[in-house]
């Protein structure tokens, strides 16, 4: 799905700022026909959840009604119109002048209806009902009852009751955008790009099928224009390839031709580079690359799960000062510009779908396989274009001891493949041995708390542990490992010497030995600490003031001495290189 676009063929506008707000905690919003408008509102900030933004909402996942009103710029007639949700959690209705145009579920990724015969050239009326209660049946699940479901109940005494380890924050989370596109538009883009020795070599394949297309790319001394109906190849001698320390970028413009006149362009980057899984390495651009990062959440105080422009900025500026080179999506999609700034600033990105604390009983099986092919489709089709993204990772710590576990991602597992040929697919797993996807996923994420959850307070026997399992998992599946969760709460300013657990000390002592026995692994191809930043959860007793405290970071961004040290680690080596 192409980001909006502003040229002389596509116009956007983003409806972000204050709109009206209304909890409906007795769900008679609809009965009530507030979809011509809210009674009694207040203001609200548009993106952002709502959960931190009013005292009295905190816990409140819904439903809630929102609502604003915008004119047509005067030059939009004759286009195609639509209205794009770059994402709302958890679940949304959308009226436009008092007609239903659709619904949508899922937090995380984007969703657009076309309202060029519902919109009036001024005063329209825009009302979205958004639901973010939790479910059982919902990717990701909450709410989960009974004891039909096989999986340890770790999460029940929980509040929210989540299937996970985040606040289910609700609401408008990220921009909402109004855009033209030409009646005879470029509809969708796919790029990839390939490389021999010195040359490159960018294939794009352009939706309609066989439209007319001129194809210009720039951004280096030379440029070529490249003509062809549906499909356009270039080859570029002396390409400037795309990796994190050079993330060059071309520009790409498409022009849809009807005879000789432009009936539509549309400009995106382009990264001309490979990743590929070859034996026990990760290969980008044919060369062996280490992963050094860590697992994330798109978390702030006040803005909640919402969009939140300063705090990207500050969070690629820190992860470049800790030397990390990469990131993996935890637990869901992240915002359209926290991808496209990772292809402008060199950074690789694991693209996490939001299935997290998925189970496996009958009970509503197909409901949920059929949410995560939805999820799988709709975020290749967001992001197979970012050359920061190396890899799909189709779920974080599923519940797979059940046999219908394996099924259900070999489903997956095809249509990301079929969707997108060219990276890595994997799963994020705590069960080890017992994942039996590993059988077919093209590299192993392992999650291990050795000297946290388990064997508490013994960093040398933890780490001893985790050297042995990593040996088994490598000899009984022979595929490349990246360890994408380790690390170890740390509360700020708390200190020990000898290291003692919720310390600085603690935290980076733990994070160091492990980093020492992954060194030591030659089929480990990466490092992601958990997490980057402290983050809210669900209230329970194992998570102070609703915090998990396994950042290296703050939740506002402040190092703990575990940064310090990743710092020396990750930027020592790569000052060696
Ligand atoms: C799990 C899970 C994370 C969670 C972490 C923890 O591995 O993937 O979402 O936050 O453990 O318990 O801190």
């Amino acid at each position: 799905m192409l980001y909006p676009v502003q040229n002389p063929y596509r116009q956007t506008q983003d409806l972000s700022g204050f709109w009206r707000f209304k909890p409906d905690p007795l769900a008679q919003g609809e009965d009530e026909n507030w979809i011509s408008g809210l009674p009694d509102p207040r203001p609200i900030a548009v993106p952002a959840s709502w959960n931190d933004q009013f005292e009295d909402l905190r816990d409140f996942l819904g439903p809630a009604w929102y609502q604003t009103r915008f004119d047509l710029p005067w030059h939009w007639e004759d286009q195609c119109i639509f209205l794009r949700f770059n994402a709302i959690n958890y679940q949304a209705a959308v009226w436009l002048n008092g007609i239903y145009l659709g619904g949508h579920e899922g937090g995380h990724l984007p969703f657009r209806f076309e309202i060029t015969d519902n919109v009036t050239s001024c005063n329209n009326t825009l009302v979205v009902r958004v639901d973010g209660r939790l479910a059982a049946n919902h990717v990701p699940p909450g709410n989960i009852i009974g004891s039909d479901l096989d999986f340890f109940a770790s999460h029940s005494e929980n509040y929210p009751q989540t299937q996970f380890d985040f606040f289910p924050f609700c609401g408008i989370h990220r921009p909402v955008l109004l855009y033209t596109q030409p009646q005879d538009a470029i509809e969708d883009i796919t790029v990839v790009t390939n490389l021999a020795e010195e040359q490159g070599l960018i294939n794009v394949k352009v939706e309609p099928n066989g439209a007319r297309l001129l194809g210009t790319l720039t951004g280096d001394k030379n440029f070529a224009h490249v003509e062809g109906a549906g499909e356009l190849i270039f080859d570029i001698p002396q390409v400037k390839t795309w990796s994190p320390s050079s993330p060059f970028l071309y520009d790409l413009t498409i022009r849809l031709m009807n005879g000789n006149t432009v009936s539509d362009a549309y400009t995106l980057p382009v990264g001309v580079r490979t990743v590929a899984i070859d034996g026990d390495q990760l290969l980008l651009n044919g060369q062996p690359i280490y992963l050094q990062g860590f697992g994330r959440h798109e978390d702030f105080p006040v803005s909640g799960r919402g969009f939140n422009a300063p705090v990207i900025i500050k969070d690629y500026a820190l992860m470049r000062w800790v030397g990390a080179n990469s990131f993996r999506t935890s637990h869901y999609p992240y915002s359209e510009q926290m991808m496209t700034l990772a292809d402008q600033l060199g950074f690789l990105v694991i693209d996490e779908t939001p299935a997290v604390g998925l189970y496996f009983s009958k009970g509503g099986y197909d409901q949920r396989l059929a949410l995560c092919r939805q999820y799988v489709h709709e975020l290749i089709m967001r992001d197979k274009n970012h050359p920061s993204v190396i890899a799909w990772s189709l779920a974080n710590e599923p519940h797979s001891l059940r046999e219908s576990a394996k099924p259900f991602f070999q489903n997956l597992y095809n249509l990301a493949r079929s969707l997108d040929p060219t990276r890595p697919i994997t799963l994020v797993s705590c069960m080890g041995l017992l994942e039996e996807s590993f059988e077919f996923l093209d590299f192993l994420c392992l999650n291990r708390y050795f000297g946290w959850y388990q064997e508490s307070g013994q960093i040398d026997r933890a780490t001893e542990m985790l050297s042995a399992e990593l040996d088994l998992l490598y000899e009984t599946f022979h595929k490349p490992v990246l360890l994408a969760e380790f690390g170890a709460d740390a509360i700020p300013g708390q200190h020990a010497h000898p290291p003692e657990m919720f310390t600085e000390e603690y935290q980076a002592a733990l994070i160091t030995q492990y980093i020492d026995v992954l060194r030591s692994k030659p089929y480990v191809i990466g490092e992601h600490v958990w997490n980057m930043c402290d983050f809210k959860t669900a209230q329970g007793i194992t998570r102070m003031g609703g915090i998990n405290h396994k950042g290296v970071f703050t939740r506002d961004r402040r190092p703990k001495m575990a940064a310090h040290r990743l710092r020396e680690i990750w930027t020592e080596e790569s000052e060696n290189l």
